[in-house]
């Protein structure tokens, strides 16, 4: 039983395999956190202590009981008016101008199957795969109600929370402030690993201690951004990728975040995860109710790379959906960095050709194929074929790429609209900006408020129209900017971030189940929407616009700690890079594209006769590893940012097989040797290298290492697959 609750002392107990998770209602209907970690047996309400806490509130039904303080004691949901000074999870603004909630017990439920999210992406299970704990909270004043929702699942060791917030009371209140998890720790001291960046640079990792004060990162853009992922891991000062403890929680929303963390007065820290508080006012009616994204949350006592392969595992099998979950990820060839804008219909049909010679599954035709958009400062809105540009249909250039054996695809950017468009035109009102203000640009665009159904509706006509003329195999949707002027004509200000991202899911839902053959690949200037939140419609998302191969590494890096190979989009692009200016091999861009779904991002005809044939070999060892690389459990074996190479494995669920990736950083006059050590292998199997034949001892390869060869070149780069042999 995943989920048990205690009658006579009210404590709850969530149960994975290697992981425990306790509360208690206290006697004041108080819900209380206990414990989470590694599993444990008994109540853990041992651990409460209750001491006369100078300048703490103390909750009018203690009486003169100075010792009972929500400001020292481990809460899971605090709010904020009743005497908690930490970081709130919940600020509610009541009809009288109070911003207080005061939550207490009234009852709970446990279901046997996971629950789902209206309008939002969630984990999903199937039945005897996932239970779920609502625990229902109230205050008595303003009947706002609080349902928490805990999903458990046993098997992965995956517990997940969300709330909804429901006004059951007669007068209006505001939502200012809503997290969907709150994690107190009662002792320890914990280091806060964050990923942030910038476009072309995103999720680089950064391990801080967390002190007393707040520590704070998230998003005001609109999405989830480039500038900080919403994720984060808490982990003891000592874990390192294969020891000690470590918590992970991923938001499953792709808009405004916040993540907090803070050392209080007594040592003990809380987390939270949740909506971000700024431009955020949620107004809930009577009868009226918000929900909370989900986190996802999980804990190793075994390292990062334990921890990892844990959100990989529910990230692949429990969020990502679709024909292509675990379809084979077609090769593609993207014309964006082979063309940008200028092309026409022999460009397409050019690159389609080479595609079918190479051995390239799918072409797509990146932006610039419809209305008047020869550069970015004109045409998004209007969804219509520049035929005169293609100079001919899209279903006769679609035709055409099919007959090649190439599967086709487009890139299209639903969300925005340049205010050079007829769109724009018809109907300025159509994009978010603020009564009597000059809207704010970004990439010369405006961005359409997707918080109104006839706006979306509107686009979601326009869309179809293009799809349904041909057969498309995949679209890429893009996001190109950050939203500024938060304010809908229709739905004001306070609603809008949440709302917008509501209207993007419903959006991209109701495509989905229109077209469920086509693949959806996510984008936001590369990786500037690279959440959970979206890999729950694109189980594939471009990773950077970053296509430099030595900057991938890094970037890649970053996001394998909560992403998998699956979801990261990686191409080889031309070199000179485009983004850098700097030079690698043909061979090393393969090897650092081979660490996700792969792809080229090139103009194929400029490449030199050779340089044709050894595309056409990485495609055909890409796809005898790519089960491998999409189901294959993925082992860090270097920081990239520290270390003198980058290298990564993946290995199959019964390792029997096993892939390496390396690639050297450094090169030095009379160079020392570099010895890669791998994981996850079986200590005492042989395994093979299937190119030079020669054997090893799995545990002599994760003790003792591989010794790299000493070349004289920049970034050379290795792959080695490694055969279980029958023993
Ligand atoms: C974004 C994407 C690119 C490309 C361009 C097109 O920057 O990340 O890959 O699609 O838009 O405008």
């Amino acid at each position: 039983m995943a989920i048990e609750f205690r009658h006579e002392n009210r404590v709850f107990t969530l149960e994975t395999r290697h992981t425990s998770y306790q509360m208690k209602v206290d006697d004041f209907g108080f819900l209380l956190h206990l414990y989470y970690g590694g599993r444990i047996y008994g109540d853990m309400d041992y651990l409460l202590t209750y001491y006369d806490r100078g300048f703490s509130g103390n909750p009018s039904d203690v009486g003169n009981d100075r010792t009972y303080s929500l400001d020292a004691l481990p809460q899971e949901y605090p709010a904020m008016g009743v005497g908690d000074f930490r970081n709130s999870a919940l600020i509610v603004h009541n009809a009288d101008g109070s911003d207080c909630c005061d939550l207490r017990y009234i009852g709970h439920e446990t279901k046997k199957e996971k629950y789902r999210l209206q309008g939002l992406p969630a984990v999903y299970a199937d039945p005897g795969e996932g239970e779920t704990l609502e625990i229902y909270l109230e205050d008595r004043v303003s009947h706002v109600k609080v349902t928490l929702l805990y999903g458990v699942l046993e098997e992965a060791d995956i517990i997940t929370r969300s709330v909804v917030i429901e006004n059951q009371g007669e007068q209006s209140v505001t939502v200012e402030k809503a997290a969907s998890t709150c994690l107190d720790f009662l002792s320890g001291d914990y280091d806060m690993l964050s990923f942030y960046g910038r476009h072309t640079m995103e999720r680089n990792l950064q391990r801080e201690k967390i002190s007393h004060g707040n520590h704070a990162f998230g998003s005001r853009r609109g999405a989830s951004s480039h500038q900080y992922n919403p994720a984060v891991i808490l982990a003891g000062e000592n874990t390192t990728e294969d020891t000690g403890s470590c918590y992970g929680m991923v938001f499953v929303y792709s808009g405004n975040f916040l993540c907090e963390a803070e050392k209080d007065q007594y040592d003990q820290t809380r987390v939270l995860m949740g909506l971000q508080s700024d431009l955020f006012h949620y107004p809930l009616g009577k009868g009226e109710r918000l929900t909370v994204p989900e986190t996802i949350l999980s804990y190793s006592d075994s390292g990062f790379g334990e921890l990892s392969a844990r959100f990989h595992r529910c990230i692949r099998e429990h969020l990502c959906r679709g024909k292509y979950k675990d379809a084979p990820r077609p090769v593609l060839l993207n014309s964006w960095e082979a063309s940008y804008f200028s092309f026409n219909g022999e460009t397409i049909l050019k690159l389609a050709k080479c595609a079918a010679d190479l051995g390239i599954d799918m072409l797509v035709m990146d932006d610039g194929w419809f209305g008047k958009r020869e550069d970015d400062n004109s045409g998004l809105g209007d969804w219509k074929v520049n035929e005169k540009k293609l100079g001919c249909t899209l279903k006769e250039l679609t035709e055409k790429v099919n007959e090649m054996g190439v599967k086709f695809g487009i890139w299209i950017e639903p969300e925005m609209v340049s205010e050079d468009s007829d769109l724009y035109r018809n109907h300025p009102d159509w994009a978010l900006q603020i009564p009597g203000r000059e809207p704010v640009r970004c990439r010369n665009q405006l961005v359409l408020d997707f918080s109104r159904e006839e706006v979306r509706d509107f686009i979601f006509g326009e869309i179809c129209a293009i799809l349904d003329q041909c057969s498309f195999a995949y679209i890429k949707w893009d996001m190109n900017r950050s939203i500024t002027d938060v304010y809908s004509a229709v739905n004001g200000q306070g609603k809008v971030t949440y709302d917008y991202m509501l209207g993007v899911y419903d959006f991209l839902e109701r495509l989905l189940r229109k077209y469920p053959d086509i693949l959806i690949e996510g984008c936001s200037g590369g990786g500037g929407r690279f959440d959970a939140g979206m890999m729950y419609y694109t189980p594939q998302i471009w990773c950077s616009d970053n296509t430099d191969a030595v900057d991938r590494l890094r970037i890649q890096y970053g996001t394998s700690f909560f992403y998998p190979a699956s979801t990261v989009c990686s191409h080889v692009s031309a070199v000179p890079n485009h983004q850098t200016g700097r030079s690698v091999s043909l061979h090393t861009r393969g090897v650092v594209a081979m660490a996700g779904s792969f792809g080229y991002e090139l103009n194929p005809e400029k490449l030199l006769p050779e340089e044709k044939e050894a595309v056409k070999e990485q495609i055909r060892q890409y796809k005898a590893v790519e089960e491998l690389i999409r189901k294959g459990t993925y082992y860090r074996l270097s920081d990239p940012f520290k270390d003198v190479y980058a290298a990564w494995m993946f290995v199959s669920e019964e390792k029997e097989r096993a892939f390496l990736s390396v690639v050297m950083l450094e090169i030095h006059g009379n160079m020392t040797v570099n010895y890669v050590k791998l994981r996850g292998l079986e200590p005492q199997a042989v395994y093979r290298d299937t190119e030079s034949g020669r054997r090893y001892y799995g545990a002599d390869l994760m003790e003792a290492g591989l010794p790299m060869p000493v070349e004289q070149k920049e970034y050379p780069a290795y792959q080695i697959e490694l055969m279980k042999e029958c023993s």
